[in-house]
């Protein structure tokens, strides 16, 4: 979507995957879906680090509303969860330079249960976010229909438009609609929405992780072209910091995500994080790779029968980015190749190890071999091949 917003993945922080529809805050106060825990995220946020790093949004999932709309038809808070009232949160958020995204479903009621906003509430919808000072809207697709869907999603996207705050667009309908054409219509998605959710949702495991990365790269053709500046395809949360995942495949998630051009939303406890994940979706190299200016979405390259796979993302500046991933259960694995088998072209290159900070020069079609974890990555970012030093190579004193 052309608004000028999200020319690069955008990053934060989204409660979903992490926090759920927990509403018990007279039992669960720390984790109950309450402005307690978005204000908790958002000093984490801008305290430790991940600002600056660009995770500037926190973002609101189900559960947030009342059962009931107000007398004049709006959705609110849940009073006593929400008794500052989303305005003043994103009050908050915005004086810590920090943005507020919050949910709603194209439906008669969102996944949770809680009101959905049907046709005719489109418009309310989008005037009452902006008049929160809402910086992003989520609009999942629980209790409709595609026909509705169809005219539901373009309507939001107009209506969130006119009212003349800049609100970046989530839409969950591709996921709705198995997420493939002739279904889904991918350059009408770019024009509407800022991201979208093209598959199911992911869940505190390596399988559900795998499964989602294996959905992904089968079905690149059609999805790479969607992505671009403004235009995402969104592969779900990060899960890096929570229970599924050991150290090595918290990097696979990251680096994958990072070859997908995929927004950054980490769904984890931020309060209590360890230092292994923390470094991980703190990693400079890699949120620079996922946040390359050109924008365009890597893909897979290799298949091997042993479980190694290669992924490759050219970036701006001629430079790329290159994870060999084993789906080994066994031990490292040790994968011999070349540059040249993997479509470089001839020269010499510099690669630098993003998880372990090591770099090599590596020349075209000389073979290397690299050692890949079980379930593991090893991520490299390729910089542009050296060049011949034209003026001394023709310079007269060499002749
Ligand atoms: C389905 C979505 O895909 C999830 O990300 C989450 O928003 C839930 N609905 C909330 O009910």
């Amino acid at each position: 979507l052309d608004n000028g917003l999200m020319r690069t993945p955008p990053m934060g922080w989204l409660a979903w995957e992490r926090f759920r529809c927990d509403i018990d805050c007279a039992h669960d106060p720390k984790n109950c879906i309450s402005e307690n825990l978005f204000m908790d995220m958002a000093d984490r946020l801008s305290e430790d680090g991940w600002r600056e790093l660009g995770y500037v949004y926190v973002n609101i999932d189900d559960c947030w509303s009342s059962k009931q709309r107000d007398d004049q038809g709006r959705l609110q808070a849940d009073p006593k969860r929400f008794p500052g009232g989303i305005h003043k949160l994103a009050r908050y958020m915005h004086d810590r330079g920090l943005k507020l995204g919050i949910y709603g479903d194209m439906g008669t009621h969102t996944c949770g249960g809680y009101p959905g906003t049907t046709l005719d509430k489109i418009q309310l919808d989008a005037q009452t976010f902006a008049d929160w000072e809402v910086d992003m809207f989520k609009f999942d697709g629980c209790y409709s229909n595609a026909s509705v869907q169809e005219e539901g999603y373009p309507l939001m996207s107009k209506a969130l438009n006119a009212t003349g705050r800049p609100i970046g667009y989530s839409c969950s309908w591709p996921a709705y609609q198995g997420g493939l054409p002739p279904k889904v219509n991918y350059t009408q998605l770019g024009q509407i929405c800022n991201l979208w959710r093209n598959y199911g949702d992911i869940q505190d495991s390596w399988s559900s992780v795998l499964n989602i990365a294996d959905w992904f790269f089968e079905n690149q053709d059609v999805l790479g072209p969607a992505a671009g500046p403004g235009r995402w395809n969104d592969p779900d949360m990060l899960i890096i910091g929570d229970f599924g995942l050991s150290v090595d495949q918290s990097r696979s998630q990251m680096a994958l995500w990072a070859i997908l051009a995929a927004p950054l939303f980490m769904s984890n406890d931020l309060r209590t994080i360890s230092g292994e994940a923390r470094s991980i979706l703190q990693n400079k190299m890699v949120i620079g790779i996922n946040q390359d200016p050109m924008g365009v979405q890597g893909r897979r390259i290799v298949k091997e029968k042993s479980g190694i796979e290669v992924f490759w993302r050219p970036l701006s500046g001629d430079a790329s980015a290159l994870v060999f991933f084993s789906r080994r259960t066994d031990m490292p694995y040790r994968y011999q190749t070349s540059l040249s088998k993997l479509n470089y072209t001839t020269g010499s290159y510099k690669a630098f190890d993003v998880f372990t900070n090591s770099a090599m020069v590596l020349k075209d079609s000389a073979d290397f071999v690299v050692s890949v974890n079980p379930t593991g990555v090893v991520m490299w970012y390729i910089s542009a091949p050296a060049r011949l030093n034209v003026r001394q190579y023709f310079s007269s004193d060499r002749m």
